[in-house]
């Protein structure tokens, strides 16, 4: 298997895809795509890695992320985010610039912020990127406060929601929708069944205190049940564990 960092064309993002996700990987398959990465407990709980320095890393889980990016009309995040990830910025590679295009892609995605606007940073270096144009998603009223100084365009919607995000991203056109946010605004998306694809990266090995999140699953067991079987997990040995990658179709 290549590596993410020896990715020259978009032969070598596909191949580099397929070999992670095997051959029949579902990659071409739209509608919300959640993507995340977990690490199991002892006793198999699945929680979500805290996003940050004493998180454990891998280059093919990055990869994952940013393969999502490249299949995506629009990408979802939140004022958490944002405020976990000072320096985030959304950019891709060449070759997987290329792959997207290959899929048919012209220009980058909606990224659409899902906040109250109450402790939101309008100089944040994602809401001024060049790929993927910015959208602040909240409510009326934070809108009408917001909008005089942000450079985005900003929707100020009467009940915020992630269910009501995902609706307006459907109407601006969005068929291909990656979710990146946190448990809080996915579990309830599980709940309605509005997975399509869950993109799943999951850590076994020591996770320090401070990079354990709250339970998105209560076990793998979980996963196979609400969403069914996903591809084989094809498991690296890194960052001081291992880390396993499959898709799995969604509910
Ligand atoms: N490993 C992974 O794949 C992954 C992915 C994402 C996050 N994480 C981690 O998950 C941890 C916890 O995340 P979380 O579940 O608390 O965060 P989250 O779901 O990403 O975001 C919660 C935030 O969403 C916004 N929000 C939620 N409902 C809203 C509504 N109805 N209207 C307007 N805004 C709304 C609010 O932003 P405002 O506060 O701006 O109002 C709220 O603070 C974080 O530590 C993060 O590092 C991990």
């Amino acid at each position: 298997m290549s590596t993410p960092d020896a990715l020259h064309t978009a032969d070598d993002v596909n191949a580099l895809a397929r070999a992670l996700y095997g051959e029949r990987a579902p990659l071409d398959r739209r509608g919300v795509i959640h993507v995340t990465a977990l690490y199991a407990e002892r006793d198999g709980a699945l929680h979500t890695l805290r996003i940050g320095p004493h998180a454990p890393k891998s280059v093919y889980d990055f990869f994952a992320l940013q393969l999502t990016r490249a299949r995506a009309d629009a990408i979802v995040i939140t004022g958490q985010i944002l405020r976990d990830e000072p320096e985030l910025q959304y950019a891709l590679p060449e070759a997987l610039a290329a792959w997207r295009a290959r899929h048919g892609h012209v220009g980058g995605p909606k990224l659409l912020v899902l906040t109250s606007g109450n402790a939101l940073d309008l100089t944040h270096p994602a809401l001024h990127g060049e790929w993927a144009s910015p959208v602040i998603f909240t409510g009326t009223e934070a809108a009408t406060r917001l909008r005089p100084n942000a450079s985005c365009t900003v929707v100020g919607h009467p009940e915020p929601s992630m269910a009501a995000a995902i609706a307006w991203l459907r109407e601006e056109g969005a068929r291909t929708i990656a979710i990146e946010s946190g448990p809080s605004t996915t579990r309830p998306l599980y709940e309605s069944g509005s997975v399509d694809q869950l993109v799943l990266s999951i850590f076994r090995g020591p996770v320090a205190d401070e990079a354990r999140g709250p339970r998105l699953f209560a076990n793998e067991a979980e996963v196979w049940q609400r969403l069914g079987t996903g591809t084989p997990p094809v498991v690296r040995d890194e960052g001081g564990g291992t880390w396993s990658f499959q898709i799995v179709p969604g509910v």
